[in-house]
């Protein structure tokens, strides 16, 4: 979603400031712009599209060594030139760049409409231009202290002002914003992939606390109701390699990242398996044994991905730790007035770590006085930051919109997760080792599936010609369907639509037809049989069907009748679910590699979804 970026130094800002949006784009976003502050003032350049029109069009005099850019994603107001951000004042004397959302914008704009002011843009972000040009406080600081206390929402802001030719700065208020640390320069930007290739020293601004950012350093403080209180922010060196946002020589980060999983694999399992007890060593939670046991009941929340990986999540821990476990969508709980039990256990899933359903479902949770833990992949993050304990997934950087290598360590978390909680209650020894056994030889069993890329790329040619496809699976099988049709949606642009192999012939049945697709997912479980059966069904309507499953399964006389048939390596049957899953997410890949889709940047979607 929106990006931010800044700039102050040595150097000409504008390509820097460019170059950084480059690296924003995988967020997703519908257009662009940047500021400069140079000799002559203040120079504005935005456009819909792309940040490469943006430079396309950037005028020859574009001087000046302070700037902000800005990609944005459309909330209030269609995506055009008048609507991208920065947004001045009528004088062009204050640039604003915005990520977030202002409540109380409408209220804002009508009162500066009455004042006799004409507001260009149909944006909540304007307002924040007007309101800190017409401030007569002192500093630019104070001036915009001012004007954030009369806006109710969220925000993460960069301003640059003409009479403050010295300076950027920078607030956060629920949307990310940090500060990169340069030689005799510093960048501001909402998301490290933007930074990463000038500078890993950075300090993560806090929520209610705003910077004033010259070339030589950088200050921070607390917005509060009396002025503004120093804080003592440090910039810190982060452990990250720029090379993990290069896409080096894939065609896209999702096939990168596809073909990363074995290796992120292990790292979530790395020192967090006791094999000796066959249980968990997760350090993180802040939960001991006698209050993992006190748990009656489990609630696993996120959107997307994370919440079709949560289902496939709670279903683990109610097999292994035998304790009633569910997912919910993050983006619906909040709204129905949950009932929070003190002996439930919330577990919030996010790779972002940014996504504002799940954070605001975590902070309704903790209202109610319930114990949350996060699934989280971006260290520091807002929700990392606000659960009560958690596990890190250790999947680096994930640039691709759709999910591959975070959400395997979303299950991998599960698993681990499940088998301490099963063995502080009644999972025996035995048990627990046959599963921690089972999750070490994920990784390898992933690189085997990744192994039959070429012969899914067929499969994967196939499906795509179709419109409109099914994916189902039952009980364990189910939440993978879905992620499956989730992934294929999302990159493809084809209708993917997940069911309950069971629930086929009480309605979608009718649809089955020779140009109907269902990729069927079938593990060798108690469930083969009646699996099989309800396949029959389906090609007894014509439907062509893609079974993903294990060697192990007949399909007998359907073999004949299927057009792909994948099997994937077994694994203990609880485990299965992951390794179902990695040749759906190839799928998905090379259908939308066949029909000429930008895998990286599907349209209408955003990697982080940072307003509700
Ligand atoms: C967006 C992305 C999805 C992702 C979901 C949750 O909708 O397009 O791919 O699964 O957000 O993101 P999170 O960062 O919370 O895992």
């Amino acid at each position: 979603m929106c990006g931010i970026v800044g700039y102050i130094g040595t150097q000409q800002a504008a390509p820097l400031l460019l170059e950084g949006l480059t690296r924003l784009e995988h967020r997703g976003y519908d257009s662009a712009g940047v500021a400069v502050l140079g000799g002559s003032g203040l120079k504005v350049a935005k456009r819909a599209g792309r940040v490469r029109d943006l430079a396309d069009g950037l005028p020859k005099r574009f001087g000046g060594k302070i700037g902000i850019g800005h990609t944005r994603w459309a909330t209030h107001g269609p995506a055009n030139d008048v609507n991208a951000h920065p947004h001045t004042d009528e004088l062009s004397r204050v640039a604003v760049v915005h990520n977030g959302i202002i409540d109380n914008a409408a209220a804002l704009r009508a009162e500066l409409a009455d004042d006799g002011l004409v507001l260009t843009s149909d944006t909540d972000t304007e307002v924040l231009a007007h309101l800190v040009a017409r401030s007569s406080a002192k500093t630019l600081e104070q001036r915009i202290a001012e004007a954030l206390g009369r806006v109710e929402g969220t925000y993460g802001i960069a301003v640059a002002h003409a009479d403050f030719p010295d300076r950027l700065v920078v607030a956060r208020n629920g949307s990310p914003l940090i500060i990169g640390v340069g030689d005799h320069e510093m960048h501001v930007a909402s998301d490290l992939a933007a930074l990463v290739r000038y500078t890993t020293t950075v300090a993560h601004l806090d929520d209610g606390e705003m910077a004033t950012i010259t070339a030589a350093g950088f200050s921070t403080y607390r917005i509060e109701a009396t002025g503004l209180a120093a804080t003592d922010r440090r910039a810190k060196e982060v452990d990250i390699d720029p090379e993990a946002y290069d896409a080096g020589e894939h065609d896209s980060f999702m096939h990168k990242e596809l073909l990363e999983q074995p290796a992120r694999a292990e790292a979530v399992l790395r020192g967090r398996l006791d094999e000796r007890f066959g249980t968990g060593h997760l350090g993180g939670l802040n939960l001991d044994a006698r209050e993992l046991r006190a748990f009656r009941r489990v609630k696993v929340l996120g959107c997307g991905s994370a919440y079709y990986v949560g289902q496939m999540g709670a279903s683990l821990l109610e097999e292994l730790a035998r304790i009633p476990a569910d997912a919910e969508a993050a983006s619906e709980f909040r709204y129905r007035n949950p009932i929070v039990e003190p002996d439930t256990l919330y577990v919030a899933v996010s790779q972002s770590g940014e996504t504002i359903d799940t954070l605001l479902a975590v902070q309704e949770v903790q209202r109610k006085g319930g114990r949350v833990i996060g699934l989280v992949n971006v260290v520091g993050s807002a929700i990392a930051r606000q659960v009560d304990g958690g596990i890190y997934l250790h999947s680096g950087p994930e640039v691709a919109v759709a999910s591959t290598k975070a959400l395997t360590n979303m299950f991998l978390a599960f698993g681990m997760l499940a088998v301490q909680l099963g063995r502080v209650r009644d999972l025996s020894i035995a048990d627990g080792k046959r599963l921690i056994t089972g999750l070490t030889r994920i990784p390898e069993q992933i690189d085997q599936v990744l192994a039959t890329e070429a012969d899914l790329a067929l499969v994967a040619k196939r499906l795509a010609e179709a419109e409109s496809l099914f994916f189902v699976g039952r009980v364990r099988g189910f939440p993978v369907a879905r992620e499956g049709a989730q992934k294929f949606k999302e990159i493809t642009y084809r209708h993917a639509e997940a069911y309950q192999t069971s629930e086929l012939k009480h309605g979608p049945l009718a649809l089955i037809s020779p140009e109907v697709p269902t990729v069927a997912i079938v593990p060798d479980d108690e469930l083969v049989e009646r699996n099989v059966a309800a396949l029959h069904e389906i090609a007894a309507r014509g439907g062509p069907l893609v079974v993903v499953t294990h060697d192990s399964v007949d399909l007998g006389d359907l073999e004949s009748l299927v057009v792909g048939r994948i099997d994937v390596p077994r694994n203990e049957r609880e485990l299965d679910p992951i390794l179902l899953t990695i040749p759906l997410q190839v799928l998905a890949y090379h259908a939308a590699l066949e029909l000429g889709h930008d895998i990286d940047k599907p349209r209408n979607l955003a990697k982080s979804v940072t307003v509700e």
